[in-house]
């Protein structure tokens, strides 16, 4: 059966959300203050860049997917409320609420008859309880509503697929009536129906389908996503600082990730060594959870260590670059890969603006090429870089090349064009993305992540003007 669901916050999380819940079968009022971001979802823009997104928003615009600013009235129409707004990090690293709370005040107003009011952000354990005291202080009927949270697990750059075919659904639910209304949102992807229909999204590899879905109280949801955060960023720094041992003693990561990340309990995924994470969610979401986890008496000294090796990591590439090009003031830098990483165009605390913005201060000149994220690197950077349509272009006389996002473009480069381009063939790659040994076959002096340099007939960095010695 169709439910009457508002989507508050049509950000990376609500718009997708909105979309899919539609998609389901529902009826999506989705709401945002953002009075440009809705002029343009009603003119048929998509804002984000996100695979099958412009497809699902063209299927429902207009029909089961409408767009508002007025959260009261929405909150009236709907018997879900999924409030999916920013939860930014404060100066001292705790969750900015406040977003969270205006939604609850605002929303207190609307419930006139039994609603499910859903976290759908990442929020501390607790906020819960301060939505539900925030909407009775502002006049609601505590028999009028329940509120629960069922946190988001999407990446950005495979949003949508990650959202109808998770590998859970979690819903913290104190009642058993909103675990009921929660559980029937849900019920075209738990039965399996959604997946028999011929125009559902193409399935992924790996999809666990039926999902399984997981019902605990609202405490437990809230920790289960900061504590899968944090783990998932611990796993990052964890293959970053045994990169960093790699580097030491001459073995090969890719070579130990292999070996490691084969074992079941361990795990391939997120065995990425580079240059750290970013984005919008790890950063902020490991900060959240050392301060919530700190407020609560434990101190969590494992997460500070998470973020050290994080920033470290940043340091140790700048230095590599610093290694294979000696002084940075005056010299041209190709960049490819501007996002925080592949397949999106968010550059939200992206490790890649953070170098970029380092080199700057070094007196570097630095002419970038990203496939989805140079206009909003523009509206940040402006014009102290420069944009190229394709990283050929940004290699061009460049005195090195950096790949600092592991867009798929990057991986399969023309070689031998790069080379051409480039006045030194020398290449700092932040992902991983080649094989040294195929680096130096080409010609190119490659530097990587917890590898070994490889150099063109093991001549060192530096020493070849375009493949010839200098
Ligand atoms: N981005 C991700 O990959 C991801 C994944 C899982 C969970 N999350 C969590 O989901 C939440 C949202 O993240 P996001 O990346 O979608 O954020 P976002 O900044 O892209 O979107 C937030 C939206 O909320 C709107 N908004 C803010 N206050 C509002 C109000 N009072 N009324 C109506 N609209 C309002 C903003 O205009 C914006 O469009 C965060 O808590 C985040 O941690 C994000």
């Amino acid at each position: 059966m169709p439910i009457r669901i508002a989507v508050v916050g049509s950000g990376y999380v609500g718009l997708v959300a909105g979309a899919c819940f539609a998609d389901l079968g529902h009826e999506v009022i989705l709401v945002d203050n953002d009075q440009k971001k809705l002029a343009a979802l009603r003119d048929g823009q998509v804002p984000i860049h996100e695979k099958f997104l412009p497809e699902l928003l063209n299927r429902h615009r207009g029909q089961r997917l409408t767009f508002s600013d007025d959260l009261k009235e929405a909150a009236r129409l709907s018997s879900v409320i999924f409030v999916a707004v920013g939860t930014p990090p404060t100066e001292r690293g705790d969750a900015d609420l406040s977003y969270v709370e205006s939604v609850a005040r605002e929303i207190s107003g609307g419930v006139d008859q039994y609603k499910v009011i859903v976290e759908k952000s990442t929020v501390p354990v607790y906020t819960s309880e301060w939505v539900r005291r925030i909407i009775l202080r502002n006049g609601a009927d505590p028999e009028t509503f329940d509120v629960a949270s069922n946190p988001e697990f999407l990446r950005e750059g495979t949003a949508v697929t990650d959202f109808l075919f998770p590998d859970r659904i979690v819903i913290g639910c104190d009642s058993a009536r909103s675990a009921e209304v929660l559980r029937e949102v849900y019920a075209p992807m738990t039965d399996g129906s959604y997946y028999l229909r011929p125009e559902s999204i193409p399935q992924p590899d790996r999809a666990v389908i039926p999902p399984p879905i997981i019902v605990t109280s609202t405490k437990s949801a809230e920790l289960i996503k900061h504590a899968s955060n944090a783990f998932l960023a611990m796993k990052i720094s964890f293959i970053n600082a045994v990169a960093s041992v790699c580097e030491s003693v001459g073995a090969d990561v890719n070579q130990v990730v292999n070996g490691v990340g084969t074992d079941s309990r361990i795990g391939r995924r997120f065995l990425n060594p580079g240059i750290g994470y970013g984005g919008s969610c790890f950063p902020k979401d490991v900060l959240a959870f050392r301060a919530v986890a700190r407020e609560c008496g434990y101190d969590f000294r494992l997460l500070d260590e998470v973020m050290r090796i994080n920033e470290d990591q940043r340091q140790r590439f700048l230095r590599k670059i610093h290694h294979a090009l000696w002084t940075l003031r005056g010299k041209k830098l190709a960049v490819l890969g501007l996002a925080f990483k592949g397949g999106t165009d968010d550059i939200r605390e992206s490790p890649a603006l953070h170098l970029v913005e380092s080199l700057l201060q070094e007196g570097s000149a630095i002419t970038a090429y990203d496939p989805a994220a140079m206009e909003r690197a523009r509206e940040v950077l402006g014009s102290k870089i420069e944009f190229a349509s394709s990283p050929y272009e940004a290699a061009h006389d460049a005195d090195a090349l950096l790949i600092l996002t592991e867009w798929e473009e990057f991986a399969n480069l023309d070689l031998n064009q790069i080379r051409k381009e480039l006045r030194y063939p020398i290449v700092i790659d932040g992902r991983n993305l080649y094989d040294p040994e195929l680096m130096a076959a080409q010609g190119f002096t490659y530097y990587s992540v917890g590898r070994a340099a490889s150099h063109p007939d093991g001549v060192p960095s530096g020493l070849l003007r375009n493949g010839k010695k200098a």
